[in-house]
């Protein structure tokens, strides 16, 4: 059978992929079940809590694991990736999903575009942030203030919010937490002054809206 350069890629990514799966349970098992979680858990806790048949904005596409998932489930899925090499990567993998718009640029320069370009309720996974191994540094390490204050800023065009935060055990607790992220109580004070309710499940910070 000839084998293509496609199916070749597709092979590789799956071969990568799949080592990266496997290393995520080994050292989650190592670390006595504790934070990061594997994906596994992750996708379940953004299905169990988002709004059915909506659309999802993403940011940070990375590899498009996330997008591949959401796009098998729900209607529409916007993912933001400033990494050329992340970018075309997951242009490559995804092209077969219809639903699937991938935006090359940070999340700073295309988020607020892209919820204006959505109504009435929204799904947002903000994952958007450098994590080594060739991904997007910008001025800061996440672009999370930017992407919370643009949500708060337009929160009335839409019935019903449904934002996940990733990593938040990274969010500072205390002074001497050595993070790049902003102090824990910047989510709590911004859920609080735009009429989100909010709650923690599996290392992701859970906040909805409804008008
Ligand atoms: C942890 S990975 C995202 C994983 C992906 N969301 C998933 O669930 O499969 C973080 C990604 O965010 C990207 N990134 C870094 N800074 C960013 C920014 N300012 N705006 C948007 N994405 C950013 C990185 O290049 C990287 O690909």
């Amino acid at each position: 059978m000839k084998i293509t350069m496609t199916s070749r890629f597709k092979r590789y990514s799956a071969l990568l992929i799949g080592i990266h799966r496997v290393k995520e349970w080994f050292f989650f098992i190592q670390r006595n079940f504790d934070a990061p979680y594997p994906t596994f858990i992750k996708r379940k806790t953004l299905t169990s809590h988002s709004e059915p048949n909506s659309a999802w904005i993403e940011t940070g596409t990375y590899m498009g694991s996330m997008s591949l998932f959401l796009a098998k489930r729900f209607p529409k899925i916007i993912t933001i990736e400033p990494s050329k090499f992340y970018f075309d990567f997951s242009q490559s993998r995804l092209k077969r999903f219809e639903n699937v718009e991938i935006i090359f640029g940070s999340s700073e320069e295309n988020f607020e575009q892209a919820l204006l370009g959505e109504k009435n309720v929204v799904n947002i996974w903000l994952d958007g942030h450098f994590s080594e191994g060739g991904t997007f540094l910008g001025q800061s390490v996440s672009p999370i203030i930017h992407e919370l204050d643009v949500i708060g800023a337009h929160k009335n065009k839409f019935n019903t919010i449904c934002v996940f935060v990733d990593d938040v055990r990274l969010f500072q607790r205390y002074e001497l937490q050595q993070t790049e992220y902003p102090p824990f109580v910047f989510l709590l004070d911004w859920a609080s002054q735009n009429g989100f309710c909010w709650e923690i499940q599996n290392d992701i910070f859970i906040a909805k809206y409804r008008s």
